[in-house]
């Protein structure tokens, strides 16, 4: 496609001009944003930018090491990890509400990235993967009045530094086009939306690491049966919610009082409204045999067949 590669130069060239030999940082979640943005960046100054990609211990299954491998071993861009993990849990430990859960959690992101960015006193600039949707959205999205939004895009401005956003003018569409050009793999690319605060808002209540596992290793198998079936890219959102409900079952002779899991599995054009998606009984089966099987203290698989509204996608 001539109209991408000539972006891609015409972007190239003015980022150059821009930067000149400054130093460029990027908050990297992992998402399509902010990947295609660290590519782009970093086709136009090299290791002149730095990624800063905080791992709060939300993430999915591998998730982290596909983004390193893709993006750093792969693609050489330039990218320190911070394991906050542990921090992250011990703000989040006892604590139940949804928007304080997610309060925390994009406090807690800002407060990393800060002092990582604080380390590389000579960058001038920060990288943004704001697109056109978001540049026209802005103060007009009404999800953020339902849920407090949290996403690497939302870092604030009063961090110094001069924006750089040159997917500014681009649609997603376009932005994952530009992504495949620039030879990001194709996954990545077109993974489904992911929140800022991850696996955080999928398990109901408080956070623990027995249920971040459960919602973790349950939610890796549902992608992967999703993709074996080849519905990966025909529904907009799947995933799992460990909703706190245990039940009683039984196993073998023995009775058990384990977690049920909840599927969620949408179909949207673009978040606000939502169906449930209608997953074929027997790729379900498939899953619910497989996570109670594979992932311990799971007894139950409900599966989430209301559209939005009257629910959100996400459970918090
Ligand atoms: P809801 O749950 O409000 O979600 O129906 C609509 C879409 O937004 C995603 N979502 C988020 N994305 N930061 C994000 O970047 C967030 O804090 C956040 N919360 C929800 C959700 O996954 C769905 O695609």
């Amino acid at each position: 496609n001539w109209s991408m590669d000539d972006f891609i130069d015409m972007q190239v060239d003015k980022i150059r001009e821009e930067v000149g030999d400054k130093k460029v940082i990027l908050g990297l979640s992992g998402g399509v944003d902010s990947s295609v943005t660290a590519v782009l960046l970093h086709k136009a100054i090299g290791d002149q930018l730095t990624c800063i990609f905080v791992d709060h211990g939300l993430l999915r299954k591998n998730e982290a090491d596909q983004v390193m491998n893709a993006l750093s071993r792969d693609l050489g861009v330039n990218i320190i990890k911070v394991d906050a993990s542990d921090r992250f849990l011990g703000k989040l430990k006892g604590v139940t509400d949804p928007e304080k859960k997610r309060k925390i959690i994009g406090k807690e992101f800002v407060e990393v990235f800060n002092e990582e960015a604080k380390k590389m006193d000579d960058a001038e600039f920060l990288a943004q993967g704001t697109l056109y949707t978001d540049v026209i959205e802005s103060g007009t999205d009404t999800a953020q009045t339902i849920k407090s939004h949290h996403n690497v895009g939302g870092l604030p401005k009063k961090l110094g530094f001069k924006l750089i956003e040159p997917l500014r003018s681009l649609f997603k569409d376009e932005t994952r086009e530009l992504g495949e050009k620039l030879g990001i793999p194709h996954e990545l690319v077109w993974r489904q939306p992911f929140p800022g605060p991850g696996l955080g808002i999928r398990v109901i209540g408080e956070i623990t690491p027995e249920k971040l596992e459960i919602v973790r290793e349950s939610d890796a198998i549902l992608r992967e049966e999703i993709a074996k079936a080849g519905l990966d890219e025909k529904i907009w959102q799947y995933f799992t919610v460990l909703p706190g409900i245990r039940s009683v079952g039984v196993m073998g002779d023995g009775r058990t009082y384990d977690y049920a899991v909840a599927i969620r599995a949408v179909t949207s054009i673009d978040g606000m409204t939502a169906d449930f998606a209608k997953i074929p009984w027997d790729v379900l089966q498939k899953i619910s045999v497989r996570i109670v099987n594979e992932v311990d203290h799971v007894n139950r698989i409900l599966y989430d067949v209301t559209s939005k509204p009257p629910s959100t996608i996400e459970y918090e």
